[in-house]
């Protein structure tokens, strides 16, 4: 919603719901944080042209794109893209987008599979929704992994490694812990986690060794940059690193 503000070359994404699901006091914190806001439309920008070439990449097939955390993700109701859409959140999380975004038609079919991730596996929930593993398919893992604990996280990329058919994708962003040097991730972000938990959402270890953990789900990480970073590859105005995240894309191996 704030992108729209900017001129052309700096916007790098459109996204008409944001107004709708985002409220007034959060429209105001982005507003005072501009770093934060070039990270967060950096990451959008990647994970829209990952979710299109990919989707553009496999024309048969009917190509699947899985949100997991998808929260208030509205790529099914702004992305033009011949896929289906599968959307995992904990159940009040999806009630929420519904009433939100109530009335809007989505641009792709969505279904929406609510399943704690941090104590279920998504996996059978995910199937008995329709989700077809033989199908060519990109994971979209957004925001999440760092409010989950080391072991969920983990167990998540498990899962979905032992989903996932050859070729398939996931795509996230996830915190560079060598950017604490050695000091306890936790501990180091507890004054923003106590701003975070707030809202319900404290931070957490998430990924500590995010290479090491793909490679034995069977991924090859095939693209991993900081987000910053990006702003390069989209022509947009370059900010020094700032922030601890950065993005992968990882393919499942044959
Ligand atoms: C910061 S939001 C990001 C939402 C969305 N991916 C985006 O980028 O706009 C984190 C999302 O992860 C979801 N989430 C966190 N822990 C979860 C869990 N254990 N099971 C399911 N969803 C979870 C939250 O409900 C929330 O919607």
């Amino acid at each position: 919603m704030l992108a729209a503000e900017l001129p052309e070359s700096e916007r790098l994404i459109d996204d008409p719901f944001a107004a709708r699901v985002v409220d007034e006091r959060a429209t105001a914190a982005a507003r005072n944080d501009v770093a934060l806001q070039n990270v967060i439309r950096l990451r959008t920008r990647y994970i829209d042209d990952a979710v299109r070439s990919f989707v553009q990449a496999h024309p048969a097939g009917r190509p699947q794109v899985l949100l997991l955390g998808a929260g208030l993700d509205a790529r099914a109701f702004r992305m033009t893209v011949a896929a289906d859409f599968y959307e995992i959140d904990f159940p009040t999380t999806l009630e929420l987008k519904a009433e939100l975004l109530a009335g809007v038609q989505p641009l792709s079919p969505r279904t929406l599979v609510p399943v704690d991730m941090a104590t279920t596996s998504f996996v059978q929930p995910l199937l008995a929704a329709g989700f077809d593993p033989a199908r060519p398919t990109i994971v979209v893992w957004e925001g999440v992994i760092n409010y989950l604990s080391a072991a969920a996280a983990e167990a998540v990329v498990a899962q979905v490694g032992g989903l996932l058919a050859p070729g398939g994708q996931l795509v996230a962003d996830y915190v560079e812990m060598a950017w604490f040097r050695g000091a306890d991730f936790e501990r180091s972000t507890q004054q923003v986690s106590q701003q975070l938990s707030e809202g319900g959402e404290p931070l957490r270890a998430g990924l500590p060794d995010a290479h090491g953990t793909l490679r034995a789900a069977g991924f090859d990480v095939v693209d991993d940059e900081a987000v910053e970073l990006l702003s390069a590859r989209y022509g947009a105005t370059s900010h020094p690193r700032h922030y601890p995240a950065r993005m992968f894309t990882a393919v499942r191996r044959d």
